[in-house]
């Protein structure tokens, strides 16, 4: 069978201080990705790296009395190391700082520039050197004046300087998107890409720096370096040997199937690298995927803002794979999630140490004490009592596949988990210590230990990509040694495993750990409230406060007890104003039983002030505070929408009722 090959991506990361678990997050969930396509038959690239230019890393390396290229070294080690520790199965690490990048850079550089899609200009306006990104007046009218990714004061830069002629593109690539539904994940970031960036139309991209000299110079002009963004997305081609001499991976594996990126950056990926692509006449990545953020206490953990936690430190006292499930299983991909001590804690102990390592030790042991070791042989046809595992079982890897084609690693985990709780089901039902005591019941007890050790093995399989240390341990208790029984297409079919499999108790794969002990001790790892830095301001991705989630009907299944966790109230709308400096904002102050607080809520495109006034709302009433266009939003009011926004309606109640009242 002939590979296909298959070019999977993380960002490249800033060394501007060490990786945190948010960069981990990404990098396992990306690995998950290449292992299950290696699994499945393709011949996987799957490329990571550093981004070491710009003004930030050599600010950093100023005030460490290093030069930058010292500074970038030692965090890069650090990289490494991290991504060793954590099992990660990268194909290559390109350092934007390596000759062949710095030679494919320029290359493109001049190329574009000969051909007339780069040209010199003067530049005067304002840049945010921690995002090394430009932006315009009219993208700060919104912002109140900071940089609208990351919240911080921008500054004054002015200099002659090369652009790329982004508006040339600008109408082919609004085509592209529209034709392309699939090109950017999940589909609710297009939209935000088509309506806040590319259909108020595009400037010029200012892709040369004057001001400092960290960064690959213009080897025709060198008072000027490459911007760092130009410099940096070129790492997906410069890798595979564009423009080299040797280019045989970049024949096999261009364009990429995805890059895996952090939602802040789906702009830089699915702006102004199609655009550059373009330019060069090379076809676009099949896809961007932008997840989301893991958040602390509501804030997005950061670098600069210091609320990180270290995945170091979590995989020294968890182990590899209890951290790369929580990173794999808790939070959805597409969509920001909290960090939380409890719940890494609970995981580890109700799915890993009870559903899994109960299952394979009570598997394992019942096939020791009944069959002396030896897996029995199973009754022909299946009986009915047990078709619900094997059906299980059977489906798992069609299920799985749709969940990992779909980038929803977290999805295709719990399918897997769904298997190892209806097998510890099985054995409750089934309950074969009392068939045991039964001699004409032995043939029953042998079908159903099959149907265990058979299961336990398919769930083995299909988690290979996930739990790198824990699929092998799995398989040397059931005995499986031969290599086609660990394949993905054994698992198609229920029965691959044959009877008289010797199986081997181990250890428990994963012990409890005790909960309250724990969270003391994950309380230490983390920065004090009061030793804090400050943390800026965030945006909410572009968003409109108010707007509604990535697509009805995608979203997991929640308790109650996570329902619960919204306050929920009616509040009567007693003043609103338009606010000034933002386009979608309205002021309202609400009225919540006496209470009177500020929302801000993003329909102004909907509703004048004085269509609000008097009317009774739904809001959610312990939202996290959040400063948009400087003003602190208390709440958020809900409101149903269609797709594309087109009509809009705040919540009501049918009858008149009174502010306050909790809604249920
Ligand atoms: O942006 N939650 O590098 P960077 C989830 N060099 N993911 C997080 C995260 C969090 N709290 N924090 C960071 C850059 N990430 C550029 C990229 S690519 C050509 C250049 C992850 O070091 C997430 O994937 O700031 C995000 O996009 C990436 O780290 C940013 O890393």
């Amino acid at each position: 069978m002939t590979k296909q090959p298959y070019y999977i991506t993380t960002p490249i990361y800033y060394p501007s201080a060490n990786l945190h678990i948010g960069h981990t997050y990404c990098t396992v969930n990306t690995d998950a990705l290449a292992r299950y396509k290696r699994l499945t038959g393709h011949e996987v690239y799957f490329l990571t790296g550093a981004d070491e230019h710009g003004q930030k890393i050599e600010r950093k390396a100023e005030e460490k009395g290093v030069t930058p290229q010292q500074y970038v070294d030692d965090i890069v080690k650090g990289f490494h190391s991290l991504w060793e520790l954590l099992d990660i199965s990268n194909d290559g690490f390109v350092r934007t700082t390596d000759d062949y990048h710095i030679a494919c850079v320029q290359k493109v550089f001049k190329k574009l520039y000969e051909q007339g899609d780069i040209y010199k200009s003067s530049y005067k306006g304002k840049y945010c050197t921690p995002c090394e990104s430009f932006w315009t007046e009219t993208q700060l009218k919104e912002s109140g004046g900071v940089c609208p990714d990351c919240g911080r004061p921008v500054e004054e830069v002015e200099e002659e300087s090369y652009f790329l002629r982004v508006s040339k593109y600008a109408p082919r690539l609004i085509e592209y998107i529209n034709e392309h539904p699939e090109f950017i994940q999940p589909a609710s970031r297009a939209k935000e890409m088509l309506n806040n960036f590319l259909l108020p139309g595009l400037e010029d991209l200012c892709v040369s720096r004057s001001t400092f000299k960290w960064g690959v110079p213009v080897d025709f002009d060198d008072k000027h370096v490459i911007y760092v963004w130009f410099d940096a997305v070129l790492n997906y081609l410069s890798k595979l040997g564009y423009l080299s001499e040797n280019d045989e991976k970049f024949k096999k594996f261009w364009p990429a199937d995805v890059h895996i990126v952090g939602k802040e950056i789906v702009r830089f990926h699915t702006i102004v690298w199609p655009i550059m692509l373009m330019a060069l006449g090379l076809p676009l990545p099949k896809q961007v995927y932008g997840h989301g953020w893991l958040v602390l206490n509501g804030k997005k953990m950061g670098k600069s803002t210091g609320n990180v936690v270290d995945p170091v430190k979590l995989v020294a006292r968890y182990g590899v794979d209890a951290i790369r499930y929580f990173l794999l299983s808790e939070f959805t991909f597409g969509q920001d999630g909290n960090f939380d001590n409890e719940t890494l804690i609970t995981r580890i102990n109700s799915d890993l140490a009870n559903d899994l390592g109960n299952l394979l030790s009570r598997t394992v042991a019942m096939i020791e004490k009944y069959f002396g070791g030896v897996v029995p042989a199973p009754d022909c046809p299946v009986p009915e009592e047990d078709e619900p595992v094997v059906s299980l079982a059977k489906g798992l890897a069609a299920r799985v596949e749709d969940a990992m084609n779909a980038i929803h690693p977290n999805e295709a985990l719990a399918e897997i988990f769904k298997l190892i709780r209806i097998s510890n089901k099985y054995i409750d039902v089934t309950a074969p210590w009392i068939l045991a005591k039964d001699e004409a019941k032995r043939e029953r007890l042998g079908t159903v230990l099959y149907n265990l050790a058979e299961s336990m093995r398919i769930a083995g399989v299909a988690l290979q990509p996930f739990l790198t240390r824990t699929s092998p341990k799995i398989f040397e208790q059931l005995g499986v040694t031969d290599e086609e029984l660990k394949s993905f297409d054994s698992i198609a079919e229920f029965g691959a495993l044959p009877a008289g499999t010797k199986v081997v108790k181990g250890e428990a794969l994963f012990p409890r750990i005790d909960l309250k002990k724990e969270l003391e001790y994950l309380e230490t790892l983390l920065p004090k409230a009061e030793e804090k830095p400050a943390e800026p301001e965030e945006k909410k991705d572009g968003k409109p406060a108010g707007d509604t989630p990535e697509k009805p009907g995608q979203l997991p299944e929640i308790t109650y007890d996570d329902f619960a966790k919204l306050d929920l109230r009616l509040a009567k709308v007693v003043a609103c104003e338009e606010v000034k400096k933002s386009k979608k904002l309205l002021k309202c102050t609400l009225d919540l039983a006496g209470e009177q607080r500020t929302v801000l809520s993003g329909i102004k495109n909907w509703y004048k002030p004085e269509d609000l006034v008097g009317k009774t709302i739904v809001v959610v009433a312990n939202l996290a505070p959040r400063v948009m266009a400087g003003i602190e939003s208390r709440g958020m009011i809900l409101c149903a929408s269609d797709e594309g926004d087109v009509h809009l309606s705040a919540l009501t109640t049918m009858s008149e009722m009174e502010s306050g009242l909790k809604v249920r």
